[in-house]
């Protein structure tokens, strides 16, 4: 079993290059298996998500070529095998279900296991199937699998009562080979899915509108192979922000869309963080100053991100004064708070309010990553925290983030992996 050991407290320093956006690549390594040739997805972080959705793939029959030269992913679904779904690969991750959509869409059929995935929440997919409900599939639920089928897809008008990322980016690929135009509204606005859409439209799709609440997707024969260079990772960006301001440090990151980031970016201001333009895709974060207490709402984009929470309820651990955030988005993503309490900060819960009164030293201790982004919550604690801090259950940490400890040591932090 691996652990992240984490030596604190050390001022960071230098630069960091940020990969690109694992919530971008998964959906549109999902919509690969809309269209027979071949694509290259350029700048691929071979993180354990990506890892479990390219093995989903290789297990139905297509080709999945990784080259760790130029980290190109080449896929090829040309002789994809429609029944080979029956996999643990599905459970293992919630993404994975996104495969459904582009399946519906090609084979007019699909079934799967019910998803897993991080353990936030209850996660449900009712919205996913009311979208292809109301695209003309019928859709069976039953003995831990979901099954849609459909003779032909017809566009339709879809509202989803819930900006669901995952709903929107499923019935996106479903609709872009559907026979007319379906609207998606009350869609997600999130740039992955904008992202997805200019994947698609690049492959020959036509759709209007995404990363706004109203998408447009005009059904269109057929696709083509292409090669795309997919988003900057804005959660990978926002976590070693609040690296720079837990260390009180002042560091470079590289590979940012300041636009994607800005609902973290001026909460992050409000806390007392200076900001400044290095380049176009790079930015300067000073963490050096005095931080005060701040309140969050976790929001569907534009709104501050529910998968920065956990790393922000860190720094506000130690941020002198009470802060109240609220998770809006998931039920049960407060996972991290007892191991933080456990380096001596001071949260209560009430529901789904985090009550934070910042202490003015956190120690190391054993802790685990709970979840994906409750593992970056405890390494950045970790770098804030006296002593060492030890954490257990890194593979969450490692779905979401490639190279993680090479990247803080590059910084200067002590952030180094033992197998025990
Ligand atoms: C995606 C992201 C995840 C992020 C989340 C919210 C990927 C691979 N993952 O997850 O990192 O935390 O968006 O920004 O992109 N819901 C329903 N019915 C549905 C679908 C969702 O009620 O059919 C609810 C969920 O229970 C949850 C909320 O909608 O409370 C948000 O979920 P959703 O936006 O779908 O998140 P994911 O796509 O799973």
């Amino acid at each position: 079993m691996e652990k992240i050991i984490v030596k604190g407290v050390k001022e960071l320093n230098g630069e960091v290059n940020i990969s690109c956006a694992k919530n971008s690549i998964l959906p549109i390594i999902a919509a690969t298996i809309l269209c027979p040739e071949s694509i290259t997805i350029n700048n691929t972080p071979m993180l354990e998500d990506v890892e479990v959705i390219c093995k989903l793939l290789a297990k139905l029959n297509c080709e999945v070529n990784f080259s760790q030269i130029d980290n190109k992913l080449k896929i090829n679904t040309s002789n994809i095998s429609p029944e080979n779904t029956n996999t643990d690969l599905i459970k293992k991750m919630r993404a994975s279900f996104l495969i459904m959509g582009s399946m519906l869409a090609r084979f007019g059929y699909c079934k799967l296991c019910l998803p897993g995935g991080c353990n936030i929440g209850s996660r449900p997919i009712d919205l996913h199937l009311k979208g292809f409900k109301l695209l003309g599939a019928d859709v069976n639920i039953g003995y831990g699998f979901v099954e849609v089928q459909a003779k032909k897809l017809i566009g339709n008008r879809i509202y989803l009562d819930f900006p669901s990322v995952g709903a929107t980016e499923n019935i996106l690929m479903a609709a872009v080979l559907a026979e007319g135009t379906t609207i998606i509204e009350n869609a997600a606005e999130e740039p992955e899915i904008e992202d997805l859409a200019r994947f698609l439209n690049k492959m020959g799709a036509r759709i209007e509108g995404a990363g706004r609440g109203k998408i447009i997707i005009h059904g269109v024969r057929s696709l083509k192979g292409i090669e795309y260079t997919p988003i900057y990772d804005r959660i990978e960006a926002g976590t070693f922000m609040i690296a720079a301001g837990i260390t009180n440090s002042k560091i470079k990151i590289n590979g940012i869309n300041e636009e994607h980031l800005r609902p973290v970016i001026e909460k992050l201001k409000e806390c007392g963080f200076l900001f400044s333009k290095y380049n176009e895709n790079s930015i300067i974060v000073d963490g050096t100053k005095m931080k005060k207490a701040v309140d969050i709402k976790t929001l569907p984009y534009p709104g501050f991100p529910t998968d920065m929470q956990a790393q922000i309820m860190s720094l506000l651990s130690i941020t002198q004064g009470i802060s109240i955030i609220t998770e809006t988005v998931f039920e049960n993503r407060f996972m991290h708070v007892t191991d933080l309490t456990r380096m001596g900060a001071n949260i209560k819960i009430d529901g789904r309010t985090a009550i934070i009164e910042g202490v003015s030293r956190l120690t190391g201790c054993d802790v685990k990553a709970t979840d994906l982004r409750g593992g970056a919550a405890m390494i950045l604690a970790g770098l804030a925290a006296e002593g060492e801090t030890r954490i257990g259950d890194i593979y969450h940490i490692d779905r979401g983030y490639v190279n993680v400890e090479e990247k803080f040591r590059k910084l200067g932090a002590e952030v180094y992996r033992i197998d025990v």
